[in-house]
């Protein structure tokens, strides 16, 4: 089988899943019986290539390592904006990896939607679609025939949407809670170990775990659009992270820390998802976490997430300093996902 991919963003996430499946291209074919093809590539600044014929993936890459532009590639290079290559392109499935923007999740959620209304298959990392247009995409894909995934979106590629999906069947999701922000996860960390927090923040930077403007990360909205995502997709939410009731953790002090060590507790960004009366409600805010809690162990940049069920209690997953190859896993796998299902003719 040929699978033919345009990918919508070829930033870290984007060149980390190409050299995957540079890596993987033997095993893909071999196991899998698959032979991935890119024919687009689509930049914001760096230059975009169409072609109806496979890309050379490694000399893209190598042009970006080398600090050239897409443009330098040769006749593939093309001026066209990524709505412009999503209706040209040949691909069959869109890979949509663009930059988060927590506004209001666009340009991506147009890509998304575009993409499966042309009856492309869509895989996503980009929590953005997913906090702020879940049900409309999912509803667009169901439409069209047309399969969409996004478990890089929530802890890389951490099984959280497919472990749900595809082993709990008949499961009812009732809370959920997690440490979901690897950048203010690894500042408290630091701040456990006596860091005042402008250092902390200066060392992540330093480490290329927090942006060169970490506000996203330290005002907790890149949690708010995490726990977003998992309630819309597992709670059935129709909400977007303007609906949390969100604090992150810049009034977190020495004292603060302090405080909770007297009484044996660790101080942690927890973001929430549970229900009452009015339908569910999403928090995020620092807590203090005591040690039976299994978050008193999540340290650095992992990450943790505990899902309250009706028929199989309580479940939590760590996922250990995850680096970039995990998120690109995440793409990786939803493609072979996609794939499954089209062999199986399921959506
Ligand atoms: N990095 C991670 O560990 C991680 C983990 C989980 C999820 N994610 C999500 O995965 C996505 C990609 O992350 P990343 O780290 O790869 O980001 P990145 O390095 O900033 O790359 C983003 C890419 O999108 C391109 N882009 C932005 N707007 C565009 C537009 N309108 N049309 C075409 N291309 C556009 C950028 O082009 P230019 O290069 O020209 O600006 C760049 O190639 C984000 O949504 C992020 O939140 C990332």
């Amino acid at each position: 089988m040929i699978l033919r991919l345009a990918i919508i963003g070829f930033g870290n996430v984007g060149q980390g899943f190409a050299r995957m499946l540079v890596d993987k291209r033997d095993w893909l074919l071999k196991t899998k019986g698959l032979d991935v093809e890119v024919v687009a590539i689509s930049t914001r600044s760096r230059g975009s290539l169409i072609s109806d014929r496979g890309l050379d993936i490694e000399r893209v890459l190598d042009l970006l390592a080398n600090g050239k532009s897409l443009d330098e590639y040769g006749d593939e290079a093309t001026e066209c904006t990524a709505r412009q290559i999503i209706d040209r392109t040949i691909a069959d499935m869109m890979i949509e990896l663009t930059t988060l923007n927590i506004e209001d999740g666009q340009p991506a959620i147009d890509h998304i939607s575009h993409a499966l209304s042309e009856g492309m298959d869509v895989v996503t990392a980009n929590k953005g679609p997913i906090a702020f247009a879940y049900h409309d995409l999912r509803t667009t894909s169901r439409s069209m025939g047309s399969r969409f995934r996004f478990e890089g979106t929530v802890m890389d590629g951490t099984p959280i949407f497919s472990l749900i999906e595809k082993t709990l069947p008949g499961c009812e999701v009732i809370d959920i809670r997690g440490i979901l922000n690897s950048t203010s996860n690894y500042v408290l960390t630091a701040m456990t170990n006596g860091r005042c927090m402008k250092d902390a923040v200066m060392e992540a930077q330093a480490k290329g775990i927090a942006e060169a403007d970490p506000t996203l990360d330290l005002d907790g909205w890149d949690a708010a659009a995490k726990i977003t995502a998992l309630a819309n997709v597992l709670m059935d939410a129709r909400m977007t992270p303007r609906d949390v009731d969100r604090i992150g953790i810049n009034g977190i002090t020495a004292e603060t820390m302090n405080e909770a060590a007297r009484q044996d507790n660790r101080i942690r960004l927890v973001a929430s998802a549970s229900r009452n009366n009015d339908g569910v409600v999403l928090q995020v805010k620092p807590e203090s976490v005591s040690s039976r809690s299994p978050f008193w162990s999540v340290n650095g940049t992992s990450s943790a997430i505990t899902i309250r069920t009706d028929l199989m209690g309580e479940l939590t997953i760590l996922e250990t300093n995850p680096e970039l190859t995990q998120t690109a896993y995440a793409v990786f796998s939803d493609m072979l996902h996609i794939v499954e299902s089209i062999r199986s003719g399921t959506l």
